[in-house]
């Protein structure tokens, strides 16, 4: 990047975009690329706030030097030590000598862990303070936000919460870095997509989180990642929020396995007696197509939830069972769930995902229903009941 922006009196917006980058965390894809944000306070004392991905820093180090224009650099606030905030940690302890770390006990647990640092490390509890002269910083611990030693930094004059992972989103900017630059809505699925797939699994503590939040004025929210909010920071928090207690659209996602057509077959006939039903809601996916990332990011949005799987080998089909895997470990919840599939040898597929179910925490809704070879209007008719009991659960 070649520019800084101003955040607030004293505080530039230094981060940068990663659009090349094809895989977060190498394992979800980044097709609108992904920023990191980095803070800079150039105070009476000057602090930075979280780094950058290490592997996308162009000239980061440079414009942290011309905003010092030759002071030295007297504190790094490390929130969160995953790397792609961390990656620039080592490199400005080398670069401006005297930096001192700040962070807290289990912060410089993975400080050592990665980099043998023990020695210039200011060890701050939760409430703590920092003053910078005109910004007096305070620290929150928000644990699980989503490492254990996530923290957010507040700056009590211009109210500015730098929040780390949380009210963060996929996305790299297209110009507008601020909420008011650009359409928020244009980043809401990101920012699903995001949440659901990287903090949704600690839901629990992301509520923690926001309840620690209430009675401290914000003006500005500052994440790691995705746009900063500073005309409307209640637009994100009220996402997270809603996403944080499994809250949902009335409608209905439907994903299904299929090597010949026939449990699609079954998914098209379900979504139309479900659209008959008064559903107006209903995603139909392909789970061989689109990428599980995008998956999650649905059912996360919506109150209903169909998986149809084939039997594959006397299994589940394979994407499937990776679907249902990854919605058990970040233990998805508050969903009516449906079953179908269809086999031609002995079944499995079907019979796997209830053993998902049961050991889910969805309502599944009724028994699943499997099919012998090709979908009839026969074969089909318990169906209907399936999807109209669906349906009612859907919009009660
Ligand atoms: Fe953006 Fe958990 O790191």
């Amino acid at each position: 990047m070649h520019y800084s922006v101003p955040v607030s009196n004293k505080i530039h917006w230094i981060g940068v975009n990663d659009r090349r980058k094809r895989l977060f965390e190498n394992l979800w894809p980044l097709e609108r690329g992904v920023s990191y944000n980095s803070f800079l306070i150039v105070d009476e004392k000057t602090a930075l706030v979280d780094t950058i991905d290490g592997t996308a820093v162009g000239n980061y180090i440079e414009r942290i030097e011309q905003l010092l224009n030759g002071r030295p650099l007297d504190y790094l606030i490390v929130n969160h030590m995953e790397p792609d905030h961390s990656g620039e940690v080592k490199a400005i302890i080398d670069r401006f000598k005297g930096v001192k770390l700040v962070g807290n006990v289990k912060t410089f647990k993975i400080v050592e862990a990665y980099w043998g640092i023990t020695e210039g490390l200011i060890d701050v509890e939760d409430g703590r303070t920092l003053d910078l002269g005109y910004h007096k910083l305070k620290f929150l611990m928000t644990p699980w936000v989503h490492w254990p030693e996530t923290m957010m930094t507040y700056d009590t004059t211009d109210q500015i919460l730098f929040t780390g992972d949380a009210f963060g989103s996929f996305g790299a900017f297209e110009g507008g870095i601020f909420d008011d630059e650009l359409d928020p809505l244009y980043f809401e699925d990101e920012a699903r997509r995001y949440y659901s797939n990287i903090v949704g699994k600690y839901s629990n503590m992301v509520q923690k989180a926001i309840a620690k939040l209430e009675g401290i004025p914000v003006r500005t929210i500052a994440p790691t990642h995705g746009p900063v909010w500073r005309s409307n920071p209640t637009i994100i928090m009220d996402w997270y929020n809603r996403w944080s207690r499994f809250e949902a659209a009335k409608g209905a996602v439907i994903i299904f396995a299929s090597m010949y057509g026939n449990t699609e077959d079954i998914a098209d006939y379900l979504a139309r007696r479900l659209c008959e039903n008064g559903v107006r809601n209903i995603r139909v996916f392909d789970v061989s197509k689109t990428h599980i990332s995008y998956l999650i990011s649905e059912i996360w949005k919506f109150n209903g939830l169909v998986l149809g799987s084939c039997a594959y080998n006397s299994q589940m089909f394979p994407l499937m069972e990776q679907l249902t895997h990854e919605l058990l470990h970040i233990g998805l919840k508050s969903k009516h769930l449906a079953l179908f599939g269809s086999y031609s040898w002995n079944g499995g597929g079907v019979k796997n995902l209830a053993k998902f179910a049961g050991e889910s925490e969805l309502n599944l809704v009724s028994e699943p229903l499997e099919i012998y070879g090709k979908p009839t209007p026969q074969k089909l008719k318990p169906f209907d009941t399936l999807a109209e009991t669906l349906a009612h659960k859907i919009l009660e």
